[in-house]
């Protein structure tokens, strides 16, 4: 059982095929499916929502999924309660989205859903100190968020291990996910630098999905 987690992300399958494409996932060895939901206003591209988590909830139950439910949207506590309504087990919301982070935070746990939150780039990982006990997830953004297939942003690898090193001393438990432009090339310096779980998608759904998924897992844990 690898340590480092490969989290799908489904933004890269084909929508036509989205049941028997989560199925190749969860069959190749995912234990987590990334659903990114854009609203064209916090990041500038419009993808999927609350239909899809609906849909791929009875399929995470038949394989043991988690859904990791990243809202890249504006004003997400109003829709929190729809999306773990709809089946969400994670629900992410940016810091750049969230003045009343705190609250909004509570929200989501009060809905029984574990809470993530992430950051852009240029967010310097300083303003989750106060949240970090908090939180069951931490995700770094590793290209700017909208869009898939971007290059990872050679930066964000410091910022994971220094991230990494926050939790460490505010004593949290969350788990650090880093999002965007994994690659098999890349995924062992982020696997090293400190994270737990990768999301991948064009890496992992363009091509033999089985295949990809192996050498990214082996890639991220290094073997
Ligand atoms: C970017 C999304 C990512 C993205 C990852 O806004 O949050 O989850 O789909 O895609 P790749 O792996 O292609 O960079
Ligand atoms: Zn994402």
């Amino acid at each position: 059982m690898p340590v480092i987690q490969i989290a799908p992300s489904i933004l890269a399958c084909d929508f036509a095929r989205l049941g028997e494409q989560v199925v190749a996932t969860a069959e190749a060895g995912a234990s987590l499916i990334h659903v990114d939901v854009m609203d064209g206003r916090f990041v500038p591209n419009i993808s999927i929502g609350l239909p899809i988590v609906q849909s791929l909830r009875p399929l995470a139950d038949q394989y043991n999924l988690t859904l990791d439910v990243h809202l890249m949207i504006v004003e997400p506590e109003r829709y929190l309660e729809a999306f773990a309504t709809a089946g969400a087990d994670i629900l992410t919301v940016h810091v750049e989205t969230c003045p009343h982070l705190h609250r909004t935070i509570q929200q989501i746990k009060e809905l029984g859903v574990k809470a993530g939150v992430a950051l852009n780039p240029a967010t310097s990982p300083t303003l989750l100190e106060e949240i970090l006990p908090e939180v069951d997830l931490v995700v770094v953004m590793s290209v700017n968020p909208g869009f898939g297939g971007q290059k990872y942003i050679p930066a964000s690898t410091n910022k994971i291990r220094r991230l990494r090193q926050m939790l460490h001393v505010t004593r949290s438990a969350a788990l650090l996910e880093v999002d965007g432009g994994v690659k098999v090339e890349n995924a062992a310096e982020i696997g090293r630098a400190g994270a737990d779980i990768l999301v991948a998608g064009s890496a992992l759904f363009h091509g033999d999905i089985a295949a990809n998924f192996k050498s990214l897992s082996l890639s991220a844990n290094n073997q």
